[in-house]
């Protein structure tokens, strides 16, 4: 397996630097509560937005918070004398060592990005790369750039379950943002890289964090071979293209969806007895092939799967997204040159288009079960406990395999929609669609039989019961309602619109 050479020996960090650092950084209150006061709310949101002018105005008026905010977070060079002063104790020089600071004309700015980062009840400190792209520097982008905390990093930071466990491990760690996160849920943690940059960036994240790590280099599970975690956590190299390397941060190498591929079916031998992974993946939309059956056949047996296509791009509009990301211009002559190449990769392989999404895995003793499923939808909440929530109803499933001998409920946040047409006799209902108004807003179209039957779903009766009813009020054969009810309340059940209304419900 190929390891990426640094191009350069990368920053280390002693614990006494990180001591220090997070003394200037304390001192000066470079936390998330701090600059969003200093910034206040409205240039707060305008830098989130990549709108840097309301937060340069606003921090001036912010002392030596001002300056770690304009070296930080703007990207300004800042003159030397307000830097010393700020940067006691750790010291300009050993800043500039650390490649924490570089000397630019008379001044210093920002080499390394280092941002406050946290949710409601933590506020972290990040290292990475300086986004060259997007602080206008003239300067190429290294093959072993480390990222920031970007949209797919929190994307995944929202679609993992956060309920206690012992062990955690992510994998492909890089500015280490999924296991700060794991350290609100988990006792142990450790973190895999590939990239020496990205194995001391991320030491250096969990030095200045105070948090204890286990970090390791290596490819994908090598660090860690034989052994077993709780929870793994991956955002993978996951773009899908030629088996090149522009970038460590993106590319992994390996041609097209195989990335994805090598973590779903290795992953799971990681796991410990019930241990859940939850991984950004993508896969291919290739001509005359079934996506849901292609991500199946990744899989080993015994783990549950749950797989979230939250998006399919064509492949002109991946490869220019992607080409952009590296802020490569696709009118340019290197993006000219670079999708000509992507693109006939694409053709060669038929692929008709790029799906990407979650994935959440577990491993299992019973009879697997495996789903697929389109969720392309808005929708706000989080998705990591309703991945929970998802494996805790497959496990009931499983646990209960006829359901007409269950008494269920419709759950609280689930309604019925009706759309009707006006007719001669006045209005009459055209469709009817069982709507869950929390978790990722899943949708069906259900009939009026249907609709009776969910009706009575009030934790009275057994389904069985019900369905004799029905199949006399509605004159229909109660042996084959009961086939068709069967599969719909699995369904409802697994999408959390059904829930048992029994003490060990899901
Ligand atoms: C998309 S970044 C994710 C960084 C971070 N975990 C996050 O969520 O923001 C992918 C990371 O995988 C690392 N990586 C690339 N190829 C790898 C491999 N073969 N094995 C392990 N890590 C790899 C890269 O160095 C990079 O840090």
């Amino acid at each position: 397996m190929r390891l990426v050479e640094p191009t350069h020996q990368p920053p280390s960090f002693s614990p006494a630097d990180c001591d220090r650092l997070r003394e200037v950084f304390q001192r000066c209150g470079f936390d998330t509560d701090g600059v969003l006061a200093a910034l206040g709310g409205q240039a707060h949101a305008a830098l989130s937005r990549d709108e840097p002018e309301p937060a340069r105005r606003a921090s001036r008026d912010a002392g030596d918070l001002g300056t770690l905010i304009r070296l930080f977070l703007l990207g300004d060079t800042e003159p030397v004398t307000e830097v010393e002063r700020v940067f006691a104790p750790l010291g300009v020089d050993r800043a500039v060592e650390l490649e924490v600071l570089e000397r630019s004309g008379n001044g210093l700015r920002a080499g390394l990005d280092i941002r406050p980062h946290g949710d409601d009840e933590h506020s972290w400190w990040v290292i990475s790369d300086v986004d060259q792209v997007q602080r206008g520097r003239n300067r190429s982008t290294r093959v072993d750039h480390v990222v920031g905390v970007g949209q797919a990093s929190l994307s995944l930071v929202r679609a993992t379950s956060r309920r206690p466990v012992g062990s955690v491990l992510d994998v492909g760690a890089g500015n280490g943002v999924q296991t700060l996160y794991a350290s609100t849920h988990a006792e142990r943690l450790t973190a895999t890289d590939v990239s020496p940059r990205a194995v001391a960036l991320a030491e250096a994240t969990f030095r200045l964090n105070q948090l204890e790590v286990e970090v390791l280099r290596g490819a994908w599970f090598e660090p860690v071979s034989g052994r077993e975690f709780d929870q793994i956590v991956c955002n993978p190299p996951f773009v899908v293209g030629p088996p090149t390397v522009d970038y460590t941060y993106r590319d992994s190498g390996l041609g097209g969806d195989a990335a994805s591929e090598l973590v779903v079916r290795s992953l799971p031998r990681h796991l410990s007895p019930g241990g859940t992974g939850h991984l950004l993946a993508s896969w291919l939309h290739r001509e005359g092939e079934d996506w849901a059956e292609r991500v199946s056949s990744w899989l080993p047996g015994g783990v549950d799967a749950w797989f979230v296509q939250r998006d399919v791009a064509d492949p002109a509009l991946y490869v220019g997204t992607w080409l952009r990301d590296a802020g490569i211009d696709p009118r340019s002559p290197e993006g000219s040159r670079k999708a000509s190449a992507w693109l006939d990769f694409f053709e060669s392989q038929r692929v008709e288009g790029v799906g990407f999404g979650f994935v959440t895995l577990r491993r299992t003793d019973g009879e697997a079960t495996v789903v697929c499923e389109d969720l392309r939808q808005a929708y706000d909440d989080p998705l990591g406990p309703e991945a929970a929530a998802w494996l805790d109803r497959v496990q009931w499933l499983r646990d209960h395999p006829d359901l007409l001998t269950e008494r269920l409920r419709v759950a609280d946040s689930v309604v019925l929609e009706t759309i009707s047409q006006p007719g001669d006799e006045g209005w009459s209902e055209q469709i009817r669609r069982l709507h869950r108004m929390d978790g990722p807003g899943w949708q069906h179209d259900i009939d009026e039989l249907a609709a009776a039957l969910i009706a009575g779903c009030r934790g009275l009766l057994p389904l069985g019961d019900l369905v004799a009813l029905l199949a006399h009020a509605f004159d229909e054969q109660p042996q084959q309602l009961a086939t068709g009810v069967r599969t719909m309340a699995r369904q409802l059940v697994l999408h959390g619109m059904l829930e048992p209304a029994t003490e060990d419900a899901a």
